[in-house]
């Protein structure tokens, strides 16, 4: 059968589906798909393989109905309208714990970042701007012994969290819908309110997916509880933070610093001041960019298509209402 992929991925998925014997249609050129392209390029085909943020909404499953799978190359599915993609029967999968480490090791890698004002301090040498020593110059925060507030306790921010007791004995308080017994007993992790959380954390890392009930909750006034010395974290969603109110709070000094793998809009445009702030690190969505983890996304999202083509359940289904 055929599959339209709508990027270049890792051979190691390619190399699934031809020998599952199908055909592929990569995607090659540098820029989204419009739309009507990518209706034009799937209704050729029997299955799509959806890298990146196209959006898989009612109108392209009005047209889309016959694909008989949609495997994300991604474990956030905020660009997928589930219950329209079970009501035309397609399943749809997604590509969990693959890429935990990875994104795991962004926030980290964010977080030490901005308590040491790493990126902003890497800029100022290209200025010339080193400077003679200054004992009380450049000064960042410890974390060891600090606690860090997980919002959305899944497999990433488990990850996440195991990193911050192990490098930095960090205590760990969590908001979640559902309490993480692993985390509980392996970390010590306590369940809180939202509010006892961003009141109580020295670090607040958000690894929730973007819904309507997580879209904008960072905002001025959750940033209003936080401690003035507390970092905020996102390798989520940008939608998740409001970055008015982020750019605001930092520069008021509500809150100390922050760290972003994802930003509203994509790509953040050159010239936003939260660029230039010291106490801010912003990488460019890297969170899975590692060979390990783009490796394994792509064969994930392969299996599901060639499950899915054999007529048998996706094993990373995230509308199993369809089998119903
Ligand atoms: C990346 O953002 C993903 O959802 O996998």
């Amino acid at each position: 059968m055929n599959v339209f992929i709508t990027r270049v991925i890792a051979p190691t998925g390619l190399q699934l589906l031809h020998d599952a014997g199908h055909q592929v249609t990569e995607w090659k050129e540098k820029r989204e798909l419009t739309p009507e392209e990518l209706v034009q390029f799937c209704k050729k085909h029997d299955a799509l393989l959806s890298v990146g943020p196209n959006k898989i909404n009612p109108a392209f499953l009005s047209e889309c109905g016959h694909l008989k799978v949609i495997a994300l190359h991604a474990v956030g599915f905020d660009n997928v309208d589930l219950a329209a993609a079970t009501r035309v029967k397609i399943p749809v999968s997604n590509t969990p714990g693959v890429l935990s480490n990875a994104t795991a090791d962004t926030a980290f890698l964010l977080l030490l970042a901005v308590s040491r004002k790493a990126f902003y301090l890497h800029k100022t040498i290209n200025r010339g701007e080193w400077g003679f020593f200054d004992p009380l110059a450049n000064l960042g925060f410890e974390l060891t012994g600090k606690t860090l507030g997980i919002v959305g306790l899944g497999k990433i921010g488990l990850e996440m969290a195991k990193r911050c007791v192990g490098a930095y004995k960090m205590d760990v308080i969590y908001h979640n819908r559902h309490r993480n017994e692993t985390a509980e007993k392996e970390l010590g992790a306590q369940w809180v309110s939202f509010d006892e959380l961003l009141s109580g954390s020295d670090v607040v890392s958000v690894h929730t997916a973007l819904t309507p009930e997580t879209k904008g909750m960072f905002n001025s006034a959750a940033f209003h509880k936080m401690k003035s010395s507390s970092v905020f974290i996102n390798a989520a969603r940008g939608g998740i933070h409001n970055e008015e109110d982020l750019s605001r709070a930092l520069k008021d000094g509500v809150i100390w610093g922050a760290g972003l793998d994802v930003t509203n809009p994509e790509p953040m445009r050159p010239g936003n001041p939260l660029l230039d702030m010291p106490n801010v690190a912003i990488l460019p969505h890297i969170g899975s960019a590692t060979i390990e983890a783009r490796s394994a996304m792509a064969q994930t999202a392969a299996l599901n298509i060639i499950a899915g083509l054999n007529g048998l359940h996706l094993p990373n289904i995230i509308n199993p209402e369809v089998y119903k």
